[in-house]
């Protein structure tokens, strides 16, 4: 849809009346972010964040602000990426309904003023119909593209500077990872979710091995909750095996979600056979299960 259509028009205008200096001072609470509903509200509009009366409901404030969050976070690593490339091609690996993928294109071509092009990758092939509705609503449809695949299946038709993965479910994350390493992508940026393979594996162990982590490993939400914080950590070393320096942060307070960690990953140079075997220990000291990835790569 033509942003200029009366949809558009009407959006804007309720937008105007709504946000106001003080409302977005208060939505905000002062901080410096790069989308507002002041300034994209025919975005937010087409992303179901704002309603028809243009306000924002407290459901859709949490998404508001994770968004922001994420993108105020991959801003620098990003405008690192634009001095070197004139053309950014960008894929978000299991996008969903497409939030991060249409909010990263309006900032390239509203904020940081730069070509890209984004794919976003989704398996279920309902959601990539609505991700193209969307994304015609906001009328982003030329940086856009989107293919009905898993993130393993996905060939890329241009050269990949950045992956970036916003709560991928599982292994999807790692297969995310493993696309971005493949093709020498210099950006890799994930924040996972539901880490279940460790887990599992620890799960088996429970039945048959003793050991001072057994009371993790038989403990349902203990071995959950080490087995995420462990599988985000062998991440960061085979990403660093890899050649990438990385960054592990908090990207959104845990009131938000508590799925609030960010892995950031600039491809630096070669190999690091010190973060491989250092894994490799992890592994060890862990049960020796491991996860998938570390083959994968
Ligand atoms: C929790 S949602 C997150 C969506 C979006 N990134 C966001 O943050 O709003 C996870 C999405 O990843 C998709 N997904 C999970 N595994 C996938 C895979 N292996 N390949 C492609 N998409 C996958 C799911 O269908 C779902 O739409």
């Amino acid at each position: 849809m033509d942003p200029q259509d009366p949809w558009a028009e009407e959006i804007e205008r309720r937008a105007r009346a709504v946000w106001t200096e003080a409302a977005i001072e208060q939505l905000t609470e002062g901080k410096d972010l790069p989308i507002l509903p002041s300034t994209a509200p025919v975005l937010l509009r087409a992303l179901g964040l704002l309603h028809r009366d243009a306000s924002m409901p407290p459901p859709q404030v949490r998404k508001f602000l994770q968004l922001n969050h994420m993108i105020r976070l991959l801003r620098p690593p990003l405008l690192e990426l634009m001095g070197r490339f004139d053309h950014l091609h960008l894929v978000d690996a299991g996008c969903g309904l497409s939030y991060l993928t249409l909010a990263l294109a309006w900032c390239f071509r509203e904020v940081y003023r730069h070509p890209a092009t984004l794919v976003g990758v989704e398996r279920d092939p309902t959601r990539v119909e609505a991700c193209r509705a969307t994304t015609a609503r906001a009328g982003l449809g030329s940086m856009l593209d989107f293919e009905a695949a898993a993130i393993g299946d996905f060939v890329p038709s241009e050269p990949v500077h950045a992956v970036l993965s916003l709560h991928a479910c599982d292994t999807a994350t790692d297969q995310a990872i493993a696309l971005g390493v493949r093709h020498g992508a210099e950006l890799i940026a994930v924040a996972p979710c539901c880490q279940a393979e460790l887990a599992r594996g620890w799960a088996k162990l429970a039945a048959t091995v003793d050991g001072p982590l057994q009371p993790i490993w038989s403990t349902p939400h203990l071995r959950r909750e080490a087995a995420a914080t462990i599988t985000d950590t062998m991440r960061t070393l085979l990403l660093r095996a890899a050649g990438y320096e990385v960054r592990v942060v908090e990207f959104v307070p845990s009131q938000h979600t508590p799925k609030n960690t960010l892995i950031r990953a600039m491809r630096r140079g070669g190999p690091d056979r010190e973060a491989r075997r250092a894994y490799e220990a992890l592994c060890e000291a862990t049960g020796g299960v491991g996860i998938g990835l570390a083959a994968a790569l």
